[in-house]
């Protein structure tokens, strides 16, 4: 029997994680929380060994123990940050208010429900362990958000897992995975949330490879093959901006741009700037670039040699995290002709795997680029 996808995929995309939805007055009954439990443990698990372990907490005063131990690891953090972002519109302002609500308000949220599972890490490197359970703790939090409950995914407690394990009981050699706090909802109505597209975060064939098109293999010319090539960088976006939006990046670690010059200024999209490359095998050219993108401490992008025929598109782009900010930089090849288009022209029965050498080749000197970059900005 196949499904109404229209209804799983509902699900999958709209079970949020819940903090300030959570109806903390009514009653969660103990066969809903036992009928999630038995759908999560239809999960996989390595070996098919059952060593997953759920543990329900409903009295207030274990509750309230939790939620102690909960705070003392990063209350004071969550409720300070909170209050700082408040009204700065920075992207995490809304995530952390709700994280700085939730853990001011744990111990009366219903149910909390610890998911844990027999073993300890192994330290080997591989997931190990987690593997088993991550899959079925998220199955529950699926499982309940089709009956109306809601939960959110958390783990500050585990910065005090030993006094967690002390007051349930936990015995040694049982590893705390996730701990979710369970109520009905406050209304039924999520929404899917803004998330890196498949397209820009899949690769095919090889590390860094996308496509524009769909290709089902090796990409061809018109299917708009490029590369992707990504660091994390321990500095502000602010001060990546200043680097990645530098067209005279020095030549040191990019061959990119040596002596280029704006022709329109001021840069902003639809600017142009004329660019001075050289290679080993083609030797030194110019081509003019025009701005496609340009938005200070996000997102720097242009097209080379014709703003609708570029015979490439390249994106710098910035993305914040905890202490640091990641940098993308991408490629599309075509669809205007280029070096590229002759060389296959001439051999076009190897066309996918011209395309997919170059990939390769652009994969090193882009990733000399985003190093260069790294190293720039990281030893002020
Ligand atoms: C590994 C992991 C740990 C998390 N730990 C916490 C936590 O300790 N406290 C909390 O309030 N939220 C925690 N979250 C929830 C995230 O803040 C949440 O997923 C994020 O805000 C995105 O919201 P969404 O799930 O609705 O898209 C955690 C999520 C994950 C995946």
């Amino acid at each position: 029997m196949s499904f109404n996808t229209n209804e799983t995929d509902r699900l999958l995309s709209t079970t949020r994680s819940v903090k300030n939805r959570l109806d903390l007055e009514r009653e969660v009954s103990e066969e809903l929380i036992l009928d999630c439990i038995d759908i999560a443990e239809q999960a996989p698990t390595g070996g098919n060994q059952s060593s997953r372990r759920w543990l329900v907490i409903r009295d207030p005063e274990t509750k309230k123990g939790i939620a102690d131990l909960y705070r003392e690891v990063g209350g004071k953090f969550l409720k300070e940050h909170s209050e700082r972002l408040d009204g700065t519109g920075h992207h995490n302002e809304k995530t952390i208010k709700a994280s700085s609500y939730l853990a001011e308000h744990l111990e009366e949220v219903p149910v909390l429900v610890l998911v844990t599972i027999y073993g300890e890490h192994d330290g080997s490197g591989r997931p190990g362990l987690f593997d088993s359970v991550i899959q079925a703790a998220w199955s529950f939090c699926l499982a309940l958000r089709s009956r109306g409950l809601g939960s959110a995914w958390t783990t500050m407690h585990l910065g005090n897992a030993e006094k967690i394990a002390e007051l349930l009981n936990i015995p040694e050699g049982v590893t705390q995975i996730v701990l979710l706090p369970v109520a009905h909802t406050l209304g039924d109505e999520f929404s899917p949330v803004s998330r890196d597209s498949a397209r820009e975060i899949t690769w095919f064939e090889g590390w860094g490879k996308t496509t524009k098109k769909p290709t089902n293999g090796l990409a061809l010319f018109q299917d708009g093959p490029g590369l992707t090539v990504e660091t994390d960088i321990k500095a502000t976006p602010e001060r990546l901006w200043d680097l990645i939006s530098d067209i005279n990046l020095p030549s040191n670690f990019s061959n990119e741009f040596e002596g280029a010059e704006w022709l329109d200024e001021p840069p902003q999209e639809g600017a142009r700037f004329k660019g001075r490359n050289k290679n080993e095998k083609i030797g030194e050219w110019e081509v003019t670039c025009y701005i496609k993108s340009f938005e200070p401490n996000k997102v720097f992008a242009w097209a080379a040699g014709n703003i609708e025929k570029p015979a490439a598109t390249w994106e710098f782009r910035l993305t914040p995290l905890a202490g640091a900010t990641r940098l993308s930089f991408a490629m599309v090849l075509g669809p205007g002709p280029s070096g590229l288009t002759r060389i296959i022209e001439q051999t076009p029965e190897s066309e996918k795997k011209i395309i997919s050498n170059r990939q390769r080749d652009q994969y090193v000197n882009m990733r000399r680029t985003v190093e260069g970059i790294k190293e720039l900005a990281e030893q002020e």
